[in-house]
């Protein structure tokens, strides 16, 4: 024997000892935290919509209801907009983005689906033909939504992107879409540009360069043709970059590289990074991976250098399609409560790097959604149902629910994380004009189903004297659980989408600590 397996196999008898010895204690370790009662210099203000949706564009009809709303849609994005006074920001695009024509005669979408296999368990439209009642479904979103619509710049065809541009302008001009106050806020021409030569849009020589000069000239032509060159044009959301880095496509090389000199780039306002923290080609993914601290940060500052800079350019940044793994999600990891965890860490740590609004993507089926806002007909797996699973949202709309709730709806708001000495407990504080207004505290520790023993437990002390504060918790059963989560007692897995069940919270004194199990997230209010 070996000398380091000899240590270990000490260290595995005194654990087992220890667990043996205290099988029914829970453990419990104390942190102190210190709140600032002030925001910090330099603390980000935060956009109300920090948390918004990308919706892959094939069935947007079917999120947005045709001939009438989808009622569950709205609804659920109406609980966001209940803490905030704004509903999420919606991208529609994506990968169909590219792949979307428009014929004025068209129903809604006519769309072409590849077949299903068990690794594409619902596949994205290989084809999509939308007419104009397609971008007219927007007047069913709840008053004050803003959206950003993608337009096909994959395919090359400036007729096919005029008309659709045409038709977006329209529809946001129709007094049904202005009565129902829902606005256009950007366009996106072109999702993923750097992986043009991987899908085979564009020939192998076609780098960062080739792409400014083809992008503007593009973008010129369709914009003079559809009219959005004006004063009173949406913005443009700008580079919308996948994740190749080679050939020059990188954030730095939009912000120096020429491509905002240019007409088209002038009207740029936005710059767009996709992020998955993983991808389902990736190998062997762990449900502590996603959730881990460190690993989150580590996603994150990657793109810290970028963030900065483009902010010192005077534009917005945002992770302009994000979620945990990038291929629809995985299945167990992607739609458990894990993912509801990683969400409210991941946002908010985003949030204190500058990252204007994170948009997760969803499609209809996807592992990683937040909301499946239609009946299913197969499981996420691919299992034909009997009865079809009517449509319900899926833990990390939880955790978009903790975030709303956290930001509230004051006018303005700036957010700074607290520093801790734990590598499970993360902590962030929100001000508001008025002072101290929140702080959420996140145990990333798993509880997995697998786990034996009892919670873990963290004892939070802030320190806070003279103050009462407001506790509402984040109730999950096992890390690995995909439903059955509860926000301050209440569920929202139910058939409209609306809270169910009497909120829980309970007024405590500000010096008392508070415990958080693994695997919980705890909101603090403070009056
Ligand atoms: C309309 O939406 C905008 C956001 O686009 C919001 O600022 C405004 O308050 C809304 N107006 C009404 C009457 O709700
Ligand atoms: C470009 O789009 C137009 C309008 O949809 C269509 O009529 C035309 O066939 C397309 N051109 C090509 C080369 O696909
Ligand atoms: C991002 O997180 C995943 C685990 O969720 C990890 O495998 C990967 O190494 C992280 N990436 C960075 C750049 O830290
Ligand atoms: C997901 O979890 C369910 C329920 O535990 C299990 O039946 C299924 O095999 C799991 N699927 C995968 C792909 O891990
Ligand atoms: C389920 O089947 C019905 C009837 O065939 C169909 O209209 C609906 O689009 C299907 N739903 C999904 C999510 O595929
Ligand atoms: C803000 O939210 C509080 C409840 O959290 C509510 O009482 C108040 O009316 C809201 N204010 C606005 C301007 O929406
Ligand atoms: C907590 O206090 C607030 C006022 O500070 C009050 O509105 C609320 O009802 C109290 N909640 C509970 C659960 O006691
Ligand atoms: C915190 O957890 C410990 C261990 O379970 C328990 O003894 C203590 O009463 C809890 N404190 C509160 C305020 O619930």
């Amino acid at each position: 024997m070996s000398l380091s397996s000899s240590i270990s196999l000490f260290l595995l008898l005194c654990l087992h000892s220890t667990s043996q010895a205290y099988a029914q204690s829970t453990s419990t370790s104390s942190i102190s935290i210190s709140v600032p009662t002030a925001a910090p210099n330099g603390a980000f203000q935060v956009s109300p919509s920090l948390v918004s949706l990308s919706i892959e564009g094939d069935r947007w009809a079917e999120w947005a209801g045709s001939d009438s709303p989808n009622t569950f849609f709205i609804n659920v994005l109406s609980n966001l907009k209940t803490y905030t006074g704004t509903p999420p920001m919606l991208r529609v695009g994506g990968d169909s983005e590219d792949n979307t024509n428009f014929d004025p005669s068209a129903t809604s979408d006519e769309d072409v689906y590849p077949p299903a296999s068990p690794t594409n368990i619902f596949p994205e439209a290989s084809s999509v033909v939308v007419g104009p009642s397609y971008y007219a479904s927007s007047q069913y979103m709840p008053s004050g939504t803003q959206m950003i619509w993608g337009v096909n710049f994959g395919t090359d065809n400036t007729t096919a992107a005029t008309l659709e541009a045409e038709s977006i302008l329209g529809a946001f001009q129709s007094s049904a879409v202005k009565n129902a106050n829902v606005s256009l806020h950007l366009l996106e021409i072109g999702n993923e540009p750097d992986r043009y030569v991987l899908t085979k849009r564009r020939p192998s020589s076609y780098d960062f360069k080739a792409y400014v000069a083809e992008w503007s000239a593009f973008v010129a032509q369709v914009s003079s043709a559809a009219g959005f060159s004006g004063a009173n044009s949406p913005g443009l959301m700008g580079l919308s970059l996948g994740h190749i880095t080679t050939a020059g496509f990188t954030t730095q090389n939009g912000l120096s590289g020429g491509l905002l000199q240019t007409s088209a780039g002038k009207l740029i306002t936005t710059m767009s990074q996709h992020h998955y923290q993983g991808s389902t080609t990736s190998g062997i993914a762990r449900i502590g991976d996603l959730m881990d601290k460190k690993l989150i940060r580590g996603n994150l500052t990657a793109f810290s250098d970028d963030i900065t800079a483009t902010r010192k350019a005077g534009l917005k940044y945002d992770l302009g399609e994000t979620n945990t793994y990038s291929g629809h999600g995985i299945l167990n990891i992607s739609n458990s409560a894990a993912s509801a965890i990683w969400l409210v860490d991941y946002s908010l740590q985003a949030a204190t790097l500058g990252v204007e609004r994170l948009f997760f993507h969803n499609g209809i089926g996807y592992a990683y959604n937040l909301i499946q806002p239609v009946a299913l007909n197969k499981s996420l797996s691919g299992i034909p149902l009997q009865t079809p699973l009517a449509a319900h949202v899926q833990p990390a709309y939880y955790g978009a629910l903790v975030v709303a709730e956290f930001l509230g709806n004051s006018s303005s708001r700036t957010i700074t994380e607290l520093s801790t000495s734990s590598d499970t407990l993360a902590g962030y504080a929100l001000y508001t004009p008025s002072g101290l207004s929140s702080v959420v505290l996140i145990n990333s520790a798993p509880f997995l189903s697998s786990t034996s023993g009892s919670r873990p437990i963290t004892s939070v002390n802030l320190g806070l004297a003279g103050m009462t504060m407001n506790v509402k918790r984040l109730a999950i059963g096992r890390t690995d659980d995909t439903s059955g989560l509860s926000w301050g007692g209440q569920s929202f897995e139910t058939v409209a989408g609306t809270p169910g069940g009497t909120l829980s919270t309970l007024n405590v004194s500000a010096d008392q600590s508070i415990n958080v199990s693994a695997s919980e997230v705890v909101l603090l209010k403070f009056a």
